[in-house]
């Protein structure tokens, strides 16, 4: 059932660049000032459907903490945001609690038997999309174990109560928003017009707008994660459900690959910005490193002039020619911390970013050939932002990576997939499905986690959060969070603005694209065009954020996706 037959692969770059990406360490205490608990009053959820909202915000009216909603939204948008919730994913977590930080990684990770040139030819050539769909380009899962270990640090109510709104939804079903029904119908006819005949139409086919749509299998399978925890996954009747369907269709993912995963407590990546405290994430998401240069080097090249217009020409060419230097580094440099060493603090270091935006032109685009990685040494997915009234705050990336991940459901258990081994290198120079290159540090090797876009952040001043961001959008992630950063401090913009500005996006390569949201000056693009830059009109991310002024918490979705925000 789940075979590919790829007629026409040139096509695929098509397919979906829509996947959702919604989001370890012992605990430290950060180094704020903060003495007493933080109470704001006020609670906060800012979700990518109603759903999850809404159970979200139940939760907390339980008196659950932001831990115990974020949870319960995750297993939620399992059943209702197919296209990228999920528990044959993974993700990050970023948690804020007690004033002390937490960040919980639960990556896929590459199975066992995957190698470094799995996706080459005999010739040496990358083989066409196969790391991007059907069953060859799925990591071992991790949200399950995510979510337990968040669950077990942090959690405050029971994992089974956490866990029956998702039940709930998927046996008894839920009315299924137009945008929805609208994506399943474009990506079914997507995958029948490439000729990849895979099981995705045979479970989505029936949900169709403003009707009722039922998931028995995954229901099944969430009763066991509800019953028996991270076991109800990765052991027993799941686990043999996963492995039996792999052995069948020929993929990777065997039982001692399930009961080896392990999803892992890491430190946060931090770093003082102004008089802030940014709170972001750590490889292996090259992320929280990218959004801290881009916003040093910022502050470093604008300090001694007059501040940019929003969306001004100048804005965004200074942010574009950051953008280079950012992602030369994250293709040399980034990748599973457990493999290879991560040069963070340099990567990071104000005098590295002092020479490093020394190139930059105020008027000119740089050659993007002479932009190398700076060191002298080394879309889809799915973000939510929750603040219960104690001052906790979960900031929550998680991805199945493109939108409906690999397109193949685990029959018998009814979950998608994830593509995500499409986000490693699968060969030095060559872009993967988000443009991006890698190297030697984000090859293939079994049990290693993929680099990652995700970047789950918060900003923090004085021991309090003043922020909860983060997007779904592949390599765009990053520029959608860093804008976010300075849209809410830069420009004091209302948690509604930050989300639905225009946004802009450049990463080196493709050379001096940039992609760009509706909405931007047509003065602005023709002065960009003039200097040199190729302006790409497509839409990426969608935000969800809370903003914390002074106490009163205001929350917003971007408006063109299917979020709900609510302050309560
Ligand atoms: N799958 C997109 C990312 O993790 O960056």
């Amino acid at each position: 059932m789940a075979k590919i037959t790829p007629k026409k692969l040139s096509g695929l770059l098509l397919l979906s660049l829509t996947s959702l990406c919604l989001l370890a360490c012992s605990q430290k205490e950060l180094p704020t000032q903060a003495t007493a608990p933080v109470t704001v009053n006020q609670a906060a959820v800012a979700m990518p459907d109603s759903y999850s909202a809404d159970v979200a915000r139940d939760i907390l009216q339980k008196g659950g903490n932001a831990v115990d909603a974020a949870i319960a939204a995750q297993f939620v948008l399992a059943v209702t945001l197919p296209e990228a919730g999920n528990i044959g994913g993974g993700g990050f977590m970023l948690v804020y609690k007690d004033q002390k930080t937490d960040f919980i990684d639960y990556r896929e990770q590459a199975p066992l038997s995957a190698h470094r040139d799995m996706y080459l030819d005999e010739n040496g050539e990358v083989i066409p999309y196969q790391s991007v769909i059907g069953i060859l380009s799925s990591g071992v899962p991790g949200t399950v174990a995510g979510m337990w270990l968040a669950h077990e640090k942090h959690g405050s109510l029971p994992w089974k109560e956490l866990l029956q709104p998702a039940v709930t939804l998927a046996e008894e079903g839920f009315e299924v928003h137009p945008k929805l029904a609208s994506s399943i119908e474009r990506h079914i006819a997507r995958l029948e017009k490439r000729g990849f005949e895979l099981n995705f139409k045979d479970y989505f086919e029936s949900a169709k707008a403003n009707q009722v749509f039922k998931q028995a299998e995954l229901a099944e399978t969430l009763k066991r994660i509800r019953d028996q925890g991270r076991d109800g996954f990765y052991k027993g009747e799941t686990a043999k459900i996963i492995s039996d369907f792999m052995r069948k269709e020929k993929g990777l993912v065997t039982e001692k690959d399930l009961l080896s995963y392990e999803a892992k407590t890491r430190q946060p990546l931090k770093a003082k910005w102004r008089e802030y405290q940014l709170l972001t994430s750590p490889p292996p998401s090259s992320g929280g490193v990218a959004i801290i240069q881009w916003l040093k080097m910022y502050d470093l090249l604008t300090r001694d002039q007059q501040k940019l217009a929003h969306n001004s020409a100048a804005y965004l060419h200074l942010l574009s020619e950051i953008g280079k230097r950012v992602f030369a580094d994250r293709a040399e440099y980034l990748g599973d911390p457990d493999f290879i060493d991560v040069p963070v603090t340099n990567l990071i270091a104000d005098d590295y970013l002092t020479m490093r935006s020394q190139s930059v032109m105020r008027d000119k685009i740089s050659e993007t050939e002479l932009i190398k990685p700076g060191l002298k040494e080394s879309e889809e997915t799915t973000h939510f932002s929750v603040m219960d009234k104690w001052g906790n705050a979960v900031s929550n990336t998680t991805t199945i990576n493109l939108g409906y991940g690999s397109s193949v459901v685990v029959e018998g258990a009814g979950f998608l997939l994830n593509d995500e081994m499409d986000d490693f290198s699968s060969k030095p120079g060559v872009a993967n499905v988000f443009g991006a290159v890698g190297g030697k540090a984000n090859e293939i090797q079994p049990k290693k986690r993929m680099l990652s876009s995700m970047t789950p952040s918060m900003v923090l001043q004085d021991g309090k959060v003043v922020l909860v961001t983060g997007s779904p959008g592949g390599t765009t992630i990053i520029s959608s969070v860093y804008l976010s950063i300075l849209n809410a401090l830069e420009f004091s913009m209302d948690a509604t603005d930050i989300v639905n500005q225009p946004r802009f996006h450049h990463q080196l390569l493709p050379k001096d694209v940039i992609r760009y949201h509706d909405g931007l000056a047509p003065e602005v693009i023709s002065e960009l065009e003039k200097m040199g830059y190729i302006m790409s009109n497509r839409r990426f991310g969608d935000m969800h954020v809370v903003l914390n002024k002074d106490g009163k918490l205001s929350a917003a979705s971007e408006a063109n996706g299917r979020g709900k925000s609510i302050v309560f």
